[in-house]
């Protein structure tokens, strides 16, 4: 009972440790910028601003960009350039749930009012991939336009090959709703249903299935001895049982053969038969730094998460003005998360603006357990709370009312009325 109080107590000062130095560095900041503007400006005037280009607009991108845009002095050349193929902000952790209850419209946030502050012509949106970088520029995927950089943050997160449930794998609202729309209607048709991957996304697919289809058989194959392999020994035990109540059958430590249903069944590599007329993958995602291979090879590590330093610079000493965050970036955690995503994006944008007004950028970022809290459904009305510190864990069983999981928690965070979308992406940015 002691170490469980002790850990609440050290959340709360950590809690509110960030909250002071978010405050604290808004004051720094304006005191550069009052520095700044009080002296003739230290800059050239030049024909075409400088950019700081930032790679993806999701939980680290999007607030790096934030930050940025509205933290720039008003004199500054630099402007932020931000690349990112989606037409809307897509918010994972629905996905699971929407690709069972028909939601799907929820798991996509317009994106713009988060930089609605920023002066004008501090912002261009470019809606694309980046498909090359190297030291002079950022290449366009479709456009071959080349866009140089004097700051550049890759935020490309992570992604799973297998697309949904993780990631929606299209760029487009309209594509992405189809896509979920379709998963939600196979998995109705299904009678026989496996799920392949015990992590969150798993767990909490085949506990929604068969919570709305009780009828139906649904199997959830994993390859580890336990279910959240990732955390503690008390929510593996917590979501086994959770899968069991429901009457999912799990069957661990296993992997499939191969992902093909052949008669009817899907075979694993022990050579067991389950029977399956629809497979679910919901196995692990990876860091999606193929983009800097030639920039920078040696910073990328063998899970492919790009190595940086605690001030989120990348690991190579020549690149300076290169920064990585979020869950693309190697920071030692074990359960990359949106929380922690943001909070790098934050460090690199206070970085980035401390450099950018001729400071260095010394701002660090800390791993904090904390961050790693997760809200585990194990079914449409139940969830289990969890944090833990690697030794003690701490966590309670809740009950579940809105059935999108508080996406308008979301919405209301990105700036957008919940669930309120005229399509503006254009219209709201430049
Ligand atoms: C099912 C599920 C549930 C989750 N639930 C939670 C939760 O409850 N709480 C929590 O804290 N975390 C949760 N997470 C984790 C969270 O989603 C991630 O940690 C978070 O999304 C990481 O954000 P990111 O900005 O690093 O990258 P991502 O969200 O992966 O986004 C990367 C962005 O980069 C863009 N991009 C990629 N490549 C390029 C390119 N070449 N050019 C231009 N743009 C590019 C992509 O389009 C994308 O928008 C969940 C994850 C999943 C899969
Ligand atoms: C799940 O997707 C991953 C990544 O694409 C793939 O390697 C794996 O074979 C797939 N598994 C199944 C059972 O389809």
């Amino acid at each position: 009972m002691f170490r469980k109080s002790a850990l609440i107590a050290s959340f709360i000062v950590h809690v509110l440790g960030f909250v002071g130095e978010a405050a604290w560095e808004t004051v720094v900041i304006k005191f550069r910028q009052i520095a700044l503007l009080s002296r003739t400006p230290r800059f050239p005037e030049l024909d075409e601003p400088r950019n700081i280009v930032i790679i993806g607009a999701s939980f680290a991108g999007y607030y790096a960009a934030q930050v940025i845009a509205s933290k720039l002095p008003p004199n500054s050349p630099y402007r932020v350039v931000i690349i990112e193929p989606h037409s809307h902000f897509h918010f994972t952790w629905v996905l699971p749930r929407f690709c069972v209850v028909d939601q799907e419209q929820k798991a996509f946030i317009p994106y713009g009012p988060l930089l609605k502050g920023a002066p004008e012509g501090r912002v261009r949106w470019v809606r694309e991939r980046v498909a090359k970088v190297n030291r002079n520029g950022v290449w366009l995927e479709k456009s071959r336009e080349q866009i140089p950089y004097d700051f550049l943050v890759v935020a490309t997160g992570s992604g799973a090959a297998a697309g949904l449930p993780s990631r929606v794998p299209v760029d487009t609202k309209e594509e992405g709703t189809a896509l979920l729309q379709d998963m939600q209607h196979n998995i109705k048709q299904a009678q026989h249903l496996v799920v392949v991957g015990g992590g969150a996304a798993g767990v909490e697919l085949a506990t929604d299935v068969k919570h709305m289809y009780p009828g139906k058989f649904v199997t959830l194959v994993h390859s580890r001895k336990a279910v959240m392999h990732r955390f503690g020994p008390e929510l593996q035990a917590a979501a086994l049982q959770g899968l069991k109540d429901l009457g999912i059958e799990t069957v661990l430590h296993e992997r499939t053969a191969s992902s093909n249903i052949v008669d009817g069944q899907i075979t694993l590599q022990s050579g067991r038969r389950i029977r399956c007329d629809f497979l679910v993958n919901c196995t692990g995602q990876r860091a999606t730094s193929g983009i800097m291979t030639e920039l920078a090879p040696e910073a990328i590590s063998p899970t492919g998460a790009i190595r940086v330093k605690p001030s989120l610079q990348i690991q190579d000493d020549k690149l300076s003005n290169v920064y990585a965050c979020g869950d693309v970036a190697d920071v030692g955690i074990d359960n990359p998360n949106a929380r922690s995503a943001l909070r790098q994006g934050m460090v690199v944008g206070f970085n980035i603006v401390r450099a950018a007004t001729g400071g260095s950028p010394t701002k660090t970022y800390k791993p904090f357990w904390g961050e790693c809290v997760i809200k585990l459904t194990l079914g449409l009305d139940k969830s289990i709370v969890h944090i833990g510190n690697g030794k003690t864990e701490l966590w309670w069983r809740s009950k579940e009312k809105d059935i999108s999981l508080d996406a308008a928690g979301a919405w209301n965070h990105l700036g957008v009325k919940p669930f309120q979308d005229d399509d503006g992406l254009e219209k709201q940015v430049e």
